[in-house]
């Protein structure tokens, strides 16, 4: 396969995706829990892991989740931590344990990282639709565990994730609870976390990694790039995903000095695999900000240069 043929095959471009609306068999039959998936890379927490138009998998799924005012998804685990990090919209997330719910409203670019086992659900209390994206630290996860479903429980315990009434505190209440703790241990607000600008000329805002929340699978990062600011070519041992948010991006793979190159814009996905050298530059007069994941939880060993 040419160079150009494999970089153009690790690119996912939101215009030209599809969202799927069936992607969570157990949901049929209950509006309420309605919500879409568009996958960009494996299938996440859905059982449809043989769409082969999804770009590979190796140690983290991305996909993007569509869920309308009013809408909630029932209180679940998986055996792997997930992370949501929030496009648009408003998404309240409530961490269930021993009947007691603590919950959280999210705003655009805060993130949340599910931890392992620990049991979730969340809805869109809001008057706008949410988008987000899911980023689960496995390339094929199991099936989520489903602990308050409609089918299984009242319609009012599930919507409240498995709380009754008067049993759901705030994150910001003042309540002793361990698991109020341990998710604000786990909550990455946009407007908390420092930006480190580096002598290559943009900036990184840690959120799962050093500096931020522990990784354990995988680490998260936001990329600011000014205009015409771009690094040369680095290597990574493992993957890297870069999800954009606003701005356009060149992106680009270097094989023997050749080099092939691609503009990216919101919501398009490249996935660069283990060993490619790769580089990014704007060539905007808009600032870039992108989610970058990478396949480790091992610290940075990148010093990036600036593209002269
Ligand atoms: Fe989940």
């Amino acid at each position: 396969m040419s160079l150009q043929d494999d970089f153009q095959g690790h690119i996912q471009r939101y215009a030209t995706r599809q969202f799927d609306w069936n992607a969570f068999p157990s949901n049929a039959g209950y509006p309420e829990l309605a919500r879409a998936q568009m996958r960009m890379i494996g299938s996440g927490g859905s059982p449809k892991n043989g769409d082969t138009t999804t770009l590979r998998p190796e140690h983290f799924t991305m996909s993007l989740i569509y869920k309308e005012p009013g809408k909630f998804a029932a209180c679940h685990a998986h055996e792997i931590e997930e992370a949501f990090f929030i496009l648009s919209g408003v998404l309240t997330v409530g961490w269930e344990s021993e009947g007691e719910v603590v919950e959280v409203a999210l705003g655009p670019k805060d993130m949340i990282l599910n931890a392992r086992d620990i049991a979730h659900g969340f809805r869109n209390s809001g008057i706008e639709p949410v988008m987000l994206s899911v980023m689960v630290g496995a390339g094929k996860p199991l099936p989520p565990r489903y602990l308050y479903h409609p089918k299984d429980t009242s319609a009012e315990l599930a919507a409240a994730f498995g709380a009754q009434p008067g049993h759901t505190h705030l994150l910001t209440s003042a309540d002793e609870l361990p698991l109020r703790e341990l998710m604000a241990r786990n909550v990455i607000r946009y407007d908390n976390q420092k930006t480190h600008w580096l002598p290559a000329g943009f900036g990184r805002k840690i959120y799962v990694g050093e500096g931020g929340v522990k990784a354990t699978t995988v680490r998260k990062e936001m990329f600011l790039i000014p205009p015409f600011v771009g690094v040369r070519p680095y290597c990574r041992d493992v993957e890297e995903a870069f999800l954009v948010l606003e701005g356009h991006i060149t992106v680009g793979w270097e094989e023997d000095g050749i080099c092939v190159e691609q503009q990216i814009g919101p919501r398009d996905v490249i996935l660069t695999p283990a060993g490619r050298r790769h580089y990014f530059r704007n060539n905007e007069l808009t600032p870039v900000t992108l989610l970058c994941v990478i396949g480790t939880a091992q610290p940075n060993d990148i010093q990036f240069e600036a593209q002269s």
